[in-house]
């Protein structure tokens, strides 16, 4: 039911509504505080390059103050699908120049999402079949999906020291990639079961190493690789994702409080371009980290409230965050930001079947508002002519 909140959300004029001031992200100027968030959605080719489909895609929607990629393996063997993009080949970082391009001539930011699968990678999906690495030998529950269809997961190989230490470090060659294919900055993934929180998570990680056990181990590996990255492209040019409590790929931490505060307080003299939570029921994150973030803080309404124009104009209203990020709402309204400037409802969220797929479907056709509006006009004055 629409709360009086939304009513009066609903009517704000475009120019004082929260999500439509401008920012400064740490010397990147966001037009609006609407961040798009990453989402995987598999239109690379099969050598792992980007596609002129997804340079239309992105620059569609680069009405956002600033877009994050989908998730980019920082190295060949974070892989999760075939047709997830690259960026290590010099022909993958070429392959970006167009997209990240699109998006600037629209007058939008892109961030690259540093995104190593980790456990969540599988021998079908992986360049020359190998193996996932992890910070454990155990296995993710589920299927995953390959090309020629779903299969069972496999163990992982748990990292030595030494190469989880290369691992981490490794993000900072695939910073300086990004910059070069185009991007303004990266997102390191430490969120949603991916490696970074595979590490941070005690279902995960049951390594007694430096990388492991208490708290200030299992922090270890996010603070590398976001150090890394800093080291290698300047902080104000690196985010960090986190997800605490989310049990998404059958991740599980017992008490996530005590390590997100860590994390965040080994983070903090960086000087990093934003923090990026997403709350979870299980662990209030946003309500138990803001606090503690001097920052820049994106937030995330996660999988329990539906990122609505209303609770995303709430999160930010409510000064719980300084950004918002959309994610499927991104999917089926390209103008997410000219909709809220315009006071246009969004286009509702449609199955999971629009979420991977291939070709321009789903993809790049879904309407804009204004192509909306001149379509029933059109279909209403040929109505009006057969009358
Ligand atoms: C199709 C799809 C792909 C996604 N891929 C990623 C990804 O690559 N990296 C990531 O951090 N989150 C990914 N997500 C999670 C979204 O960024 C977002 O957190 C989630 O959809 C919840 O926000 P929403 O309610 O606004 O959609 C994905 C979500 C969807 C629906």
């Amino acid at each position: 039911m629409e709360t009086t909140k939304a009513r009066a959300t609903a009517r704000t004029a475009p120019t004082d509504h929260p999500l439509l001031t401008p920012y400064d992200l740490s010397g990147t100027p966001l037009a609006n505080r609407v961040v798009m968030a990453p989402m995987t959605r598999l239109r690379a080719d099969l050598d792992g390059a980007a596609t002129p489909l997804m340079a239309e895609y992105y620059g569609q929607r680069a009405g956002a103050g600033l877009i994050v990629s989908e998730g980019i393996a920082p190295d060949p063997g974070g892989r999760i699908h075939p047709l997830q993009p690259g960026l290590d080949t010099p022909g993958q970082i070429e392959a970006w120049r167009p997209v990240t391009g699109a998006v600037h001539a629209a007058g939008g930011r892109i961030f690259a999402q540093l995104m190593h699968g980790g456990r969540n990678g599988h021998p079908a999906n992986l360049p020359g079949g190998g193996s996932p690495v992890a910070p454990s030998a155990v296995a993710a529950p589920g299927r995953v999906h390959t090309l020629d269809g779903k299969a069972d997961p496999v163990v992982p190989r748990a990292l030595s020291a030494r190469e989880a230490r290369a691992l981490a470090e490794g993000h900072a060659e695939a910073a300086r990639r990004a910059l070069r294919a185009g991007f303004d900055g990266v997102e390191i993934h430490g969120a949603n079961s991916y490696l970074v929180h595979q590490f941070l998570a005690d279902g995960t990680n049951l390594r007694t190493d430096r990388y492991g056990g208490p708290v200030a181990g299992r922090i270890r590996f996010a603070v590398e690789a976001v150090e890394a990255a800093a080291d290698a492209i300047g902080a104000h040019r690196v985010g960090l994702r986190v997800s605490p409590g989310n049990r998404e790929g059958g991740m599980a931490e017992r008490d996530p409080a005590p390590v997100y505060r860590a994390l965040l307080a080994a983070l903090a003299p960086l000087g990093l371009a934003y923090l990026h939570v997403t709350d979870d029921p299980r662990y209030p994150a946003l309500d138990d980290l803001r606090p503690r973030w001097a920052g820049t803080l994106a937030g995330n309404t996660g999988e329990h409230v539906e990122t609505t124009r209303e609770s995303a104009t709430a999160l930010v209203a409510s000064g719980r965050a300084d950004l918002v990020s959309v994610g499927r709402p991104y999917i089926f309204n390209p103008d997410v930001v000219e909709r809220l400037a315009a006071g246009v409802a969004w286009a509702p969220i449609r199955g999971k079947d629009y979420h991977y797929g291939s070709g321009p479907h789903g993809y790049v056709d879904l309407p804009r508002h204004d192509a909306v509006a001149t379509l029933r006009t059109s279909v209403s004055t040929r109505e009006n002519a057969e009358e």
